[in-house]
């Protein structure tokens, strides 16, 4: 008989197994428990918290703290199972503030571990210190506050044991998990020790803007430089009259996104937490502004009225359930995006920008491929069979900001000089390869990809009028009529709503032709054809969705590129000066609508140390 299958008699697990099992969800390896004794630690209202590690935390963890303690008889019950000080019915579930409250830790690391728990109140003579083996109390000398030491880690499960990792990955999660919690207390100091040598140290922060100064500390002040403030509260308001939701933090520029999503931190009410939601709000955000797969960087807090929020929905509350997903989601994405859409300041953007060499070598890679990548991929698209726009002029001129008097540079030296204070991005002095705008302002020279730029304020104005309501469309004198295939018939059949509110009307002119009779009023000038192919092409590919936001958009991206200016057009500095003021005035328009920079600054400093001038 097979004994794998002999039926064993139904008995209650012990106490001792149970606690392990449940032991098994808390904690996973030496990380989870630094980060339960630090989340304690905080809890207890600590200034100051040392974690020291042996051996990636196997051998030992043990996190001091000085904290308000934990009375000598009390500490056996710290032990138990489910006993916890934070919270006592489950009407205080609902408005919990602290990092714990399902007082399951404690017991979960004892019974896997040889545990130790020294601690002193404020008015005691001496600390005592539990054996959480045995059982034994006995004096100890420390400070007010609590020491809990946790010795050879898993000793009982040999199993689990063998699943860790090395000890320098073991110790980086360790560090990650004080990390987090360091990200959202910076008036907190943190230390961690590593075999008797300081690996991490945080000192906690006074002053003015304790936040930014921790997330410059933790992140690294390259971090700080390429993102931006984030501050936004929904308009709804709560019973007590606070806001409902209110995102902050900082949001990383597209230039700084990573290939990997391992710089993205996101807090719920100082709660660290892995969510969806969020990461799918704040991903959205980035969707106009990132080019293909990068990552964004960001530290998000959001805070939330806690009856909007389930945080025991998880053993180690990493995870959590909002009662209405769609709010934080909206306020998330609003938050960021509006974060970004401010265009940089000429002295934030210098600061955190790649030296002279690199930007060289940008101006190579894109110089040899002659013109930006954004139009080989509409232009093969579509061969023109009938070419029947009936107009002189060319795209350039539908979109082409006409230069304004008063907007002009004003030539005589003082008024110059005034002229590179007031515009972030200069005035225009030269073009280059008939491909970047070169421009001269108080940081030294700006270089604009002109394409790319005009892309983005094409296409940003396109987004604005379709917000309002639809695109202004101009009737064609002459029909422009070209021979289409069955599916362009087709999708032009289909989505002729559409095409209405996208401005456009595209109508069978015979079974295989169709006829453009009306464009956007701001592409009017453009090549008709071209246009409607594309917008035909992108509505092909979008038309099983209903057309949501996000194909609408990429339908007014394509459109966009069609009004753009292209590469090998000289213009005249007046021209250049136009397109850098309406630079200046547009959303987002640091970055085309791939996701590329449309300028770069490269300031004095990087001038001269290409000329090793004052050295
Ligand atoms: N560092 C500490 N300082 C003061 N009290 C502590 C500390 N660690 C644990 N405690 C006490 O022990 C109890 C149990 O801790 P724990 O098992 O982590 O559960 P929880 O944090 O969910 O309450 C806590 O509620 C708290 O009263
Ligand atoms: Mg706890």
């Amino acid at each position: 008989m097979n004994l794998t299958t002999q039926r064993r008699p139904i008995c209650e697990l012990s106490d001792d197994l149970i606690s392990q099992i449940a032991a098994g969800e808390v904690v996973e390896r030496p990380a989870s428990v630094v980060r339960e004794l630090v989340d304690n630690a905080v809890d207890a209202g600590a200034r100051q918290i040392t974690v020291r590690l042996q051996a990636g935390g196997v051998r030992l963890i043990a996190v001091e703290d000085d904290g308000f303690g934990i009375p000598r008889g009390e500490l056996p019950v710290a032990l138990r199972r489910h006993a916890t000080s934070k919270i006592a019915s489950l009407a205080d579930l609902e408005s919990v503030g602290t990092m714990g409250f399902r007082g399951e830790a404690l017991a979960a690391i004892c019974s896997i571990s040889d545990m130790r728990v020294a601690s002193r109140v404020l008015d005691s003579g001496h600390a005592w210190q539990l054996d959480g083996r045995t059982g034994e109390l006995s004096a100890a000398a420390r400070t007010t506050g609590t020491t809990v030491e946790v010795r050879e880690l898993f000793y009982a499960t040999p199993a689990r044991r063998k699943f860790l990792k090395t000890d320098a990955t073991e110790l980086a999660h360790c560090i990650e998990a004080v990390r987090r919690q360091a990200m959202v207390r910076p008036d907190v100091g943190f230390a961690v020790w590593h075999d008797g040598k300081l690996v991490e140290q945080w000192h906690a922060c006074t002053g003015l803007a304790l936040q930014d100064q921790r997330l410059r500390h933790v992140l690294g002040s390259q971090f700080f430089e390429q993102s931006v403030a984030v501050d936004h509260t929904s308009a709804a308001i709560r019973d007590d009259g606070t806001p409902l939701i209110r995102v902050w933090g900082r949001a990383g520029l597209p230039d700084a996104a990573r290939a990997r999503a391992d710089q993205q931190f996101a807090y719920v009410n100082g709660r660290f937490v892995r969510d969806k939601v969020i990461g799918h709000a704040a991903r959205s955000a980035y969707q106009d502004v990132l080019h293909g797969h990068r990552q964004p960087v960001y530290a998000l807090y959001v805070d939330i009225a806690p009856a909007r929020v389930d945080v025991n929905v998880h053993p180690t509350k990493i995870e959590v359930r909002f009662r209405d997903s769609r709010e934080v989601h909206s306020a998330v994405r609003h938050a960021v995006e509006s974060a970004l859409a401010l265009p940089r300041s000429a002295l934030q953007s210098s600061a955190g920008l790649p030296p002279a060499a690199a930007i060289i070598e940008h101006l190579g890679a894109f110089g040899a491929l002659n013109r930006p990548v954004a139009q080989l991929t509409y232009a093969q698209a579509a061969p023109v069979f009938v070419a029947n726009t009936n107009r002189g002029v060319s795209d350039v001129e539908a979109m082409w900001p006409r230069p304004q008097p008063q907007l002009q540079p004003p030539s005589s030296q003082p008024e110059v000089a005034d002229a590179l204070q007031t515009w972030r991005l200069g005035r225009a002095i030269a073009q280059l390869q008939g491909i970047y705008i070169l421009a001269e302002n108080a940081q030294g020279l700006v270089v604009v990809d002109m394409h790319a730029a005009h892309e983005r304020v094409v296409y940003e104005r396109l987004k604005a009028q379709m917000d309002t309501a639809r695109i202004q469309s101009q009737p064609l004198l002459i029909p422009a009529t070209f021979a289409a295939s069955p599916l362009e018939v087709a999708t032009a059949e289909s989505a002729c709503e559409t095409l209405a509110l996208l401005g456009l009307d595209i109508t069978p002119f015979s079974s295989k032709t169709l006829a453009v009779r009306a464009v956007p009023t701001s592409l009017a000038h453009g090549d008709a054809v071209q246009l409607a192919r594309s917008v035909l092409a992108e509505l092909a590919l979008h038309e099983a969705s209903t057309v949501v936001q996000r194909a609408q958009n990429e339908i007014l991206s394509t459109m966009a590129c069609h009004g753009a200016v292209r590469a090998n057009r000289s213009l005249t500095v007046d021209e250049m000066n136009a397109l850098l003021r309406q630079m200046e005035a547009t959303e987002r328009s640091d970055q085309c609508n791939h996701g590329r920079p449309t300028w770069r600054q490269v300031s004095i400093k990087e001038l001269d140390a290409l000329f090793m001038r004052g050295r």
